[in-house]
C-alpha cells in the first residue's frame, strides 16, 4: 500500500526523501523509481541496511542506508516526503518473539513507535513536505489523526484498505479482546495509509480589530 502511495504521489526531482523503518527497502527504492533527488533510509536493525544496499544495487537506484533508531541518523535534518511502515503489533509485556516478530511488536497498544514518530516528525518535515504513515485500525486511527493534529500537521487518509486480520495480528485475537483493541465478532482490521502535512499558511480575518493576521504558523520558514 505504501509503496502504491510513493508511485503515486506528486515528488519534485529536488525532493529528498526519507524512510523510516525501512526494512528491505522496497518504500525507499520506490521513492528513488520515483526520481526523488536522494533518498535515505533508516532502520534499527542491521540486517536491514545491508538488504537495502543491495536491494537498492539490484533496482540500480541510489539509497543511502543508515542503521539507528527512528530519525536519530538524520538528526537536524528536513525532508520533502518522509514514509513510514512502522512496527504496529500490540504485544503482550511477557511475549516470547517468534523469529521475525520483533519488526512488527509495538507496545502493549500497538503505538510505541507511531506515537514517536509522530511526536519528532514536525521537527524533519520540510515546510511543503509530506509524511505518509502506515497504520492499523486496531491501535487507534483517530488517535494517530488526533496526535498529527496536536503537533501542528493536517492529516488526510489516503487510503484504506477492509481485511481479515493479519497473520501476526490474527495469532494474538485472545490479547487483542482483552486490550480491549479489537471489538465485535469480525475479525477484521482496517490498514491506512494516513498522510500529514503542515496546514497551508492562510491570511485570516481578524474577528476583532482592523488588521489582518496570519493563521496558523507551525511550519517552519521555508
Ligand atoms: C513493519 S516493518 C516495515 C518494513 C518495510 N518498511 C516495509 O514496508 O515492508 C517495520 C520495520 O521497522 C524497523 N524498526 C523497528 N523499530 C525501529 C526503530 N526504533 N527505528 C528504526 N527502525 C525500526 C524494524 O526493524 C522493521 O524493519
Amino acid at each position: 500500500m505504501l509503496v502504491d502511495a510513493v508511485r503515486r504521489a506528486t515528488l519534485s526531482p529536488r525532493a529528498h526523501a526519507l524512510d523510516l523503518c525501512s526494512g528491505s527497502g522496497a518504500v525507499a527504492i520506490a521513492a528513488a523509481l520515483r526520481g526523488a533527488r536522494s533518498v535515505t533510509a533508516v532502520d534499527v536493525h542491521r540486517r536491514s541496511t545491508w538488504a537495502v544496499r543491495m536491494n537498492a544495487l539490484l533496482n540500480r537506484v541510489r539509497v543511502r542506508a543508515l542503521h539507528g533508531d527512528l530519525f536519530e541518523p538524520v538528526a537536524g535534518r528536513r525532508f520533502d516526503l518522509i514514509t513510514v511502515n512502522p512496527p504496529y503489533l500490540p504485544a503482550p509485556p511477557d511475549i516470547e518473539s517468534r523469529r521475525g516478530d520483533h519488526a512488527w511488536n509495538a507496545g502493549h497498544d500497538g503505538r510505541a513507535v507511531i506515537d514517536r514518530i509522530i511526536e519528532q516528525l514536525p521537527g524533519h518535515l520540510a515546510p511543503r513536505g509530506r509524511a505518509l504513515l502506515v497504520q492499523s485500525s486496531v491501535t487507534g486511527t483517530r488517535e494517530t489523526l488526533d496526535r498529527l493534529a496536536d503537533a501542528g500537521l493536517e492529516p488526510t487518509i489516503v487510503e484504506r484498505r477492509r481485511g481479515p486480520l493479519g497473520k501476526l495480528m490474527a495469532g494474538r485475537v485472545d490479547y487483542l479482546i482483552s486490550e480491549g483493541l479489537l471489538r465485535g465478532p469480525r475479525l477484521e482490521e482496517e490498514v491506512l495509509v494516513i498522510g500529514a502535512q503542515y496546514a497551508p499558511i492562510r491570511r485570516t480575518r481578524r474577528t476583532r480589530g482592523r488588521s489582518f493576521g496570519r493563521g496558523a504558523l507551525t511550519r517552519p520558514s521555508a
